[in-house]
């Protein structure tokens, strides 16, 4: 996204000559990417086909590599993380298995089998980084993800320095550089503890910290659709806008059950004294409402960009105790059915979950599912315009959009019929999982009579642009590689959303269960949401 030309610091020999004139800010360069828990869950589901798909696709420089760390493998480690980076291929990539690019892209796969907190496992690390440098012509350059629990970044980041793989920043071929997974803390005490140490053994612009909404599409094209077209800008703003709705719903719960009923898979140990309001709206929600939000940035270089939206974060009005009850809602499904296929309540994910770990099941459960939320940017753009949040999981389906609503038209010519009021403009952006936008606009029904009808006007980007959307980890991952930070969360950024959502946790710790609202599975959320928007005179979209 950043277009600024850096002077390439190449020799001849790593310089791609198609890509020659191209700013090298957005030009992947040679490393290793090094994958931290690339035994877990995310390596497999969404890493691994993630640069499978890079590859395939041919952005990928030739001198790279893959390694893998961490414990759990089986045999011979590197024929154990092939296997297991095929299977994810398999199962999740966004192009189908190629026999011919998967022999390309699994012979620079590797394993090393270690645990985090063991010095020697990162002297053997080292060591085989070395190995595969030499083996694959990489000058020495390292990504480093940390696809690992928060609490064993400190340690992981400390050993890393400690052995001696983490190079000054200002070296331009032999790099260094971390991305750093969410959730980063679990609230602003443990994130401001994360940045500091990840900040001991790395300078802010070899930090990348992820939030993969940012890596979508859609979410990439708000930025294009405000700032490269002339119609939208001048309206957006609360002399036109009456407000604007995010949702994110998702139709999947916390875990899977196989049809005799037994648990297949759970994230309860990751989600459970978690929720929605810290997994879902610290970072997600509140980074697509930046995008929304912004000024227009007076350049693309990553950190106007990434000033702009700190601004916005700096502007919501915080949200007093005392103003919990009154602007924010959080749930927690019950059973209920999707699909017309049943499904468990939360409370029992939770103790299927413990009790298949012979571990005490936690009491009570007040983890939320699902949060909606009524927030103020206070800026002299959106005075008064209130932005309505909500993510819950167990919806009936997964759906997310940015819907601008319009405000009315006056009450003077076709707007006056006290029966059928006119429905207001609405933008839709659709974030997935059909990926485009929509623009509601009334017509007039063909015939004598003048009779109004909402009509929509579509793009989808499958049928415009053809193929598949690639997938957020790819854009970003290349993002890594070229050096460019636009997409990733700053220091300040993180620490800001975490101001925000610090009083409402604060206030639920306190309550305890108290005000949580159940609501069933398949359903949109508690009745408490619906009542929150329509006590303003407005209502959930449909989607
Ligand atoms: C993750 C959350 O960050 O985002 C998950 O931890 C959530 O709980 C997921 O399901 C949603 O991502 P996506 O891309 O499927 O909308």
């Amino acid at each position: 996204m950043a277009t600024t030309t850096i002077t390439s610091p190449e020799p001849a020999d790593l310089i791609n000559p198609l890509t020659a004139g191209t700013p090298q800010s957005l030009i992947p360069q040679p490393c290793v990417l090094v994958i931290f828990g690339a035994a877990g869950d995310l390596s497999w589901r969404k890493l691994l086909p993630a640069v499978y798909n890079v590859n395939v696709d041919g952005l990928l420089p030739s001198n790279f590599a893959v390694v893998g760390f961490g414990i759990g493998s089986q045999g011979d480690p590197d024929a154990w993380f092939r296997q297991r980076a095929r299977d994810g291929v398999e199962h999740f990539s966004r192009q189908r298995l190629e026999e011919g690019h998967w022999a390309d892209f699994a012979r620079c796969l590797f394993y090393v089998e270690g645990s985090f907190d063991d010095p020697e496992a990162y002297d053997r690390l080292k060591g085989r980084l070395e190995d595969v440098d030499a083996q694959f012509g990489i000058p020495g350059a390292r990504i480093f993800y940390l696809s690992i629990p928060p609490q064993m970044i400190d340690q992981s980041v400390e050993r890393l320095k400690a052995a001696g793989m983490v190079r000054p920043a200002d070296e331009p071929r032999a790099y260094t550089r971390v991305i750093v997974e969410k959730p980063i803390g679990r609230d602003l005490r443990s994130a401001r503890e994360i940045n500091a140490s990840v900040a001991h053994a790395f300078a802010e612009d070899q930090t990348y910290r992820i939030d993969h909404y940012l890596g979508k599409e859609t979410v990439q094209n708000l930025l294009v659709l405000r700032f490269a077209n002339s119609i939208f800008e001048p309206l957006w703003n609360g002399n036109y806008i009456d407000h604007v709705q995010i949702t994110v719903a998702e139709e999947e719960g916390l875990s899977r059950y196989d049809e005799a009923g037994k648990m297949k898979a759970s994230r309860i140990g990751y989600f459970e004294g978690i929720g929605n309001l810290r997994d879902m709206v610290q970072n997600h929600l509140l980074q697509v409402l930046c995008m929304t939000a912004m000024e227009p940035p007076w350049s693309l270089r990553p950190d106007v960009v990434r000033d702009a939206k700190s601004v916005v974060l700096r502007c919501l009005r915080p949200i007093a105790e005392a103003d919990v009850e009154a602007s924010v809602v959080r749930g927690q499904y019950q059973a209920g059915d999707i699909d017309g296929v049943d499904v468990p309540g939360y409370r029992k994910e939770v103790a299927d979950f413990f009790e298949s770990r012979h571990q005490p099941v936690p009491d009570p459960i007040t983890t939320e599912t699902f949060v909606a939320m009524r927030v103020f940017i206070d800026n002299w753009r959106w005075a008064g315009v209130p932005f309505y949040l909500r993510t819950g999981k167990r919806m009936p389906k997964r759906s997310s959009e940015v819907a601008i609503q319009f405000k009315a038209t006056p009450n003077i010519l076709f707007n006056n019929h006290p029966d059928v009021p006119l429905e207001q403009n609405v933008l839709s952006l659709q974030i997935q999982p059909e990926e485009g936008l929509s623009l509601r606009i009334a017509s007039k029904l063909p015939g004598p009579k003048v009779r109004i009808y909402p009509v929509k006007m579509n793009f989808n980007y499958g049928t415009s642009f053809g193929g598949t959307t690639p997938e957020a980890y790819e854009r970003l991952i290349l993002d890594v590689m070229a050096g460019d930070q636009t997409l990733f969360m700053r220091r300040d950024a993180v620490e800001a959303a975490w101001e925000f959502v610090m009083p409402i946790l604060d206030h639920w710790e306190k309550l305890g269960g108290d005000g949580l609202q159940p609501y069933q599975a398949g359903t949109w959320g508690p009745e408490a949401a619906d009542a929150l928007i329509e006590g303003d005179g407005r209502r959930w979209r449909a989607l």
